[in-house]
């Protein structure tokens, strides 16, 4: 017999966790883990390479008609190559919440996340999956941190990946404009629904942060 699809929807600003915790509850529960933002950035990828200025919303939005964005086992495909390295450049960061902010943007992406989650089980993480892309998610989180913790995190990140010409201070501004533009867009900002059951990963470590979801999950199915 084939068992219930479930849905697992979280949101949250950046660096707090999220994409890490997904992945591993994936695992833990054998479902399909989707991670929305990367949809946004591989397109500002493509943005950034042809030269676009991000808040050119007309060149945009003509260059997202030519553009093909797909996800399959973990993997970011841009015009059908394999782009999830270059997406997690800190430029990709610094550029994605204008392009994100875009109405068309938003009506292709969420088009394209509803239809991953039709046929499967899923936990999907992003800014408005709680509120527009699943909104009868079975679950619902707000992952969060202080924005202290989350640069810090985002920092350790990049230094471990070799990228030159940033600083603490530098990556905690980019994060403090990020949230504040994805908090205050017209179009799905990032809120907490009341319906979502608030996880503040300051002080928590990813395990106990993956429990607190799994267990809610198996207390029901
Ligand atoms: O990993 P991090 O938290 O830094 O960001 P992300 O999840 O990769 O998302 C990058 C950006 O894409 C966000 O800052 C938002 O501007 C946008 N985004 C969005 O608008 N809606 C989503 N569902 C996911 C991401």
């Amino acid at each position: 017999m084939n068992k219930r699809l479930i849905s697992i929807a979280i949101d949250g600003p950046a660096g707090a966790g999220k994409s890490t915790i997904a992945k591993r509850v994936a695992q833990v529960l054998e479902i399909e883990y989707i991670d929305t933002g990367s949809m946004y950035r591989a397109l500002t990828l493509k943005v950034l390479r042809n030269n676009i200025d991000p808040k050119d919303e007309k060149k945009i939005i003509e260059i997202l008609s030519k553009t093909d964005i797909d996800i399959k086992n973990n993997h970011i495909y841009l015009d059908e190559v394999n782009v999830n390295e270059e997406i997690r450049e800190n430029i990709i960061s610094k550029n994605v919440s204008y392009i994100a902010a875009i109405k068309e943007v938003r009506d292709i992406m969420v088009g394209l996340q509803q239809n991953l989650a039709k046929k499967k089980s899923v936990i999907m993480d992003g800014r408005d999956i709680t509120t527009v892309v699943l909104p009868n998610a079975d679950y619902k989180f707000f992952v969060t941190a202080s924005v202290e913790v989350r640069s810090r995190r985002r920092f350790k990140e990049l230094l471990e990946k070799g990228e030159a010409n940033i600083t603490f201070e530098k990556i905690m501004a980019d994060i403090i404009k990020r949230d504040s533009i994805d908090s205050n867009r017209e179009i799905s900002p990032l809120m907490k629904t009341p319906d979502s059951l608030l996880l503040d990963t300051s002080d928590k470590s990813i395990e106990e942060c993956v429990d607190i979801i799994v267990s809610r999950v198996k207390e029901v199915i």
